[in-house]
């Protein structure tokens, strides 16, 4: 694992947003997953800037999967990983909706066929990852096994409330995600972490291995796993180590 702290958050975010837009030229036929969060709002804000800066950007030939999606919300509902990638990413780069692909949450095989498009795809060059309070990574909550595959998970009390101010009237119970092995599988991984309330989970995270109460851990196996930090994020980590 390789640990970077920036010496701003927004100095961390506009290094993440770097390496994607490096990823999405280095090929052009690139597949990038994407997570969503309030961390990865900036992030895809620093991206489209410096889209529409970079004049040779072609990204017509990439393509895109979604981490994770909650279940029970229509399909309609404004706050669907769907509709946040829509108005942060697609919309303001002029992306096709066919590059995108959203996990099937209304079928019952859904997983399944999500695993099953994205081996079609070639897999996953580079996965963004935030990181969840509890140490979840996508909707992977603590309990969730080193080699579990795509799946519907039923959220935890932590990841409830921690998200609940999203929602009025539904507030869903479960997600679908990306399993860890899923995670594992993809050729680089990108987590940023940003902000004092996830310090404790970085500490956690750094000095464990494949610690099934904090999922994250699981990653620190990756050949190409890089952690992002904003120093509010670091605050609790010792740099010498
Ligand atoms: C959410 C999502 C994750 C996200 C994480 C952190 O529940 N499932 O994909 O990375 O938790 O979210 P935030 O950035 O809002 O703290």
């Amino acid at each position: 694992m390789r640990i970077i702290v920036a010496p701003t958050s927004s100095y961390a975010v506009h290094m993440v947003a770097s390496r994607i837009l490096e990823k999405l030229l280095s090929s052009p036929n690139s597949v990038l997953g994407l997570a969503t969060g309030k961390t990865m709002i900036p992030v895809y804000s620093e991206l489209v800037k410096l889209v529409n800066l970079s004049k040779s950007t072609d990204l017509k030939g990439c393509h895109f999967f979604m981490l994770d999606e909650y279940m029970d919300l229509p399909f309609n509902h404004s706050e669907t990983f769907r509709n946040y990638i829509q108005s942060h990413l697609m919309e303001p780069i002029g992306l096709n909706e066919s590059q995108f692909n959203f996990p099937p949450v209304h079928l019952s095989d859904g997983p399944l066929q999500y695993e099953e498009t994205l081996k079609a795809r070639g897999g996953i060059d580079l996965q963004l990852l935030g990181l969840g309070r509890n140490g979840h990574i996508g909707f992977n909550e603590p309990g969730s096994q080193k080699n579990s595959r795509t799946r519907v998970i039923k959220l935890s009390d932590d990841t409830i409330e921690a998200n609940k101010d999203q929602f009025k009237e539904i507030i869903p119970t479960h997600a679908f995600s990306m399993g860890i092995e899923t995670i594992l599988d993809c050729r680089e991984l990108l987590m940023l972490v940003t902000g004092k309330s996830k310090a404790q989970t970085v500490k956690y995270l750094i000095s464990h291995y494949d610690d099934e109460t904090c999922p994250a851990t699981y990653l620190k196996g990756h050949p190409h796993f890089t952690l992002v930090l904003d120093p509010e994020a670091a605050s609790r980590i010792n740099l010498n180590m």
